[in-house]
């Protein structure tokens, strides 16, 4: 696992991007994985920047995103297939038919889950899976619980996952209740992740994903600990907690290691 810290949004964006278009330009039919939500939109921009550069060429890129909200029109502005297109798609020359959104009215969910993740690995796997977390902890739409699930699948989302994105709907009573997601199985097979956390509210979950180097269903983020080609990037506010706790880990290690020399480090 690579940790890196950037100072701020804006430069957690730009090695995001910088890392996706190495990828891309390494392999001929590259499969990218793709999140929604605040965290990757600056992303989003880089890339599309990168591609008017001509530093970035999406034809043969094939793209498979992590969710979508069940039962809301595709058209409408809170779906993420309406996301994907207004924020990425409709800038890039990705083609159409390399496009994998799920959908989000379809009568029979349980097979559409099951034609993904086949469709997935017809595709040979994810080459790169962008995610970003909940304030829970939450991965795509895989929400705290007991267990947690491999397949792409159905889920009720969670009580603050609902509080979270009903900033969106100005109708509670219209919000979408479920969603359909990958399952972590389906995201652990991608060869490579790139988590993004930024801003002072991520700060509590992320710490509490890497504090005791253990997987706990309660942050299923932490499932991805186990991933041998996991890049976490946060920004210094997303970091700070993570790297005070550090800080004072290493603190209470070398004053057990050298007792007369007990010191106070600055936490700062
Ligand atoms: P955000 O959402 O990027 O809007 O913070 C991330 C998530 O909930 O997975």
């Amino acid at each position: 696992m690579e940790i890196i810290i950037a100072k701020n949004q804006e430069e957690v964006s730009k090695i995001a991007a910088s890392q996706i278009i190495k990828e891309i330009n390494k392999k001929k039919c590259f499969v990218l994985g793709l999140a929604t939500g605040d965290t990757p939109l600056d992303t989003y921009k880089e890339l599309i920047k990168a591609y008017k550069n001509g530093k970035v060429d999406f034809k043969d890129v094939k793209t498979f995103n992590l969710d979508e909200y069940l039962n809301i029109g595709k058209n409408d502005v809170n779906s993420y297939n309406y996301y994907m297109h207004h924020n990425l798609f409709d800038h890039i020359n990705i083609k159409s038919e390399n496009i994998h959104l799920l959908s989000s009215d379809s009568k029979d969910f349980r097979n559409t889950a099951i034609k993904y993740d086949k469709l997935i690995n017809e595709n040979n796997g994810i080459d790169l899976q962008i995610l970003g977390i909940g304030i829970n902890g939450h991965i795509g739409f895989n929400e705290p619980d007991n267990k947690l699930l491999l397949d792409t699948h159905i889920t009720d989302l969670a009580q603050k996952t609902l509080e979270q994105n009903s900033k969106f709907f100005p109708d509670i009573y219209k919000m979408p209740k479920q969603a359909i997601t990958m399952g972590l199985g389906t995201i652990m097979r991608a060869k490579k992740i790139l988590l993004l956390v930024t801003g002072e509210r991520k700060a509590p979950v992320i710490a509490k994903c890497l504090r005791n180097n253990e997987i706990n269903t309660d942050i299923p983020a932490s499932t991805l600990l186990l991933h041998n080609n996991l890049t976490i990037l946060l920004d210094e506010e997303a970091a700070s907690i993570y790297l005070k706790e550090k800080k004072m880990k290493e603190n209470e290690n070398f004053n057990k290691k050298y007792p007369n020399y007990k010191r106070e480090f600055n936490t700062a």
